[in-house]
């Protein structure tokens, strides 16, 4: 019998797509080759499924090309290159990998957190540079994390395993916006304080941005947002590009309105905002939260048995338009 067809977008671990093939007839992309919108959906014209790594943007256009697809399993908790309601609209499902990146991606939170707040790039570049010959009483001093307040804006999984660490690791008041606010147990075990956004932003000595991108969240930290905040302040972004405002965050660098940022994730990546490149007090890393190799595989497991689960058995793990499957 011949096996459903499916379409692997991105290189991904070589024993997934082993465990894929046990299943599927894989069109893979291990060259890692970068595809054009059109090659894509010219790729998906044949296919019943869809692996995809975040990078590619699956919405009316590519789904009109791919007749015959049924889900797109996204390798990523963040599902912002999914059109869902275009994708219900055609009963294609959609699922994305939460849960197994959670831990791993607020350890990262705080390593940024810490780098900002500790100024550790700006002064390793020093010291590569060679200008380091004595020592003086006020070099690359930054800001404490201990004892300080964090703001955490955004309170789902990754906003509450930071809150966390914060609170019991670290000894902070944790304070936090979200949509909706947790309940008091969550509150209680997280050791965190609802607040209105405004008082987030000038309450916070480190802001750090956990929530999703949506047209609704597009530049939520922009020009005024940044001026709300203490000119001590240091704001972490690793939720998605588009949240803030690169261009604004680059001036507020540069004017002192706030003292630092720490930015994993950019509007337009993999390019990004030369503005914040000409800034020194800003620490950069290429979209990498949830790099770990067992998170990777873990991630990559759970959107190869979201393909398994559906296209086999029937039973996704992780919907995101449960609705699709009563259809
Ligand atoms: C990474 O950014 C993800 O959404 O998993």
């Amino acid at each position: 019998m011949n096996k459903p067809k499916i379409l692997v977008a991105r290189a991904i671990f070589p024993e997934t797509i082993a465990r894929l093939e046990q299943h599927f007839d894989v069109e893979h992309n291990q060259a890692d080759t970068p595809w054009s919108k059109q090659q894509l959906a010219q790729k998906l014209a044949d296919k019943v499924g869809a692996f995809t790594t975040g990078s590619e943007r699956i919405d009316a256009e590519v789904l009109e090309a791919a007749p015959q697809l049924r889900i797109c399993a996204n390798m990523a908790v963040g599902y912002n290159n999914f059109d869902v309601d275009a994708m219900t609209a055609r009963g294609v499902l959609a699922t994305n990998a939460p849960d197994v990146l959670t831990e791993t991606t607020a350890d990262f939170g705080f390593a940024l957190l810490m780098a900002t707040a500790r100024r550790i790039t700006e002064s390793e570049h020093y010291l590569r540079a060679g200008k380091w010959d004595r020592w003086s009483y006020d070099m690359f001093a930054g800001s404490d994390i201990h004892g300080s307040t964090l703001g955490i804006l955004g309170m789902g999984r990754i906003g509450q395993v930071i809150a966390r660490r914060g609170a019991h690791g670290f000894g902070m008041n944790v304070i936090y916006h979200n949509r909706s606010r947790l309940a008091p147990d969550l509150e209680a075990a997280c050791k965190a304080r609802y607040v209105d956004k405004e008082e987030l932003l000038r309450t916070a000595d480190h802001l750090v941005l956990v929530l999703p991108y949506s047209p609704s969240s597009h530049h939520t930290i922009g020009a005024r947002e940044l001026s709300l905040m203490k000119p001590t302040a240091n704001l972490v972004n690793i939720a998605r590009g588009g949240i803030v405002d690169d261009a604004a965050l680059a001036e507020a660098l540069r004017a002192g309105t706030i003292a630092a940022a720490g930015l994993d994730v950019f509007e337009g990546e993999p390019r990004l905002n030369p503005a914040l490149l000409t800034v020194p007090n800003v620490v950069l890393t290429p979209h990498i939260a949830s790099a770990t190799m067992p998170t990777r595989l873990a991630m990559a497991d759970l959107a190869a048995d979201n393909l398994i689960g559906f296209l086999v058995n029937g039973k996704p793990l992780t919907a995101l338009n449960p609705q699709v499957l009563k259809k």
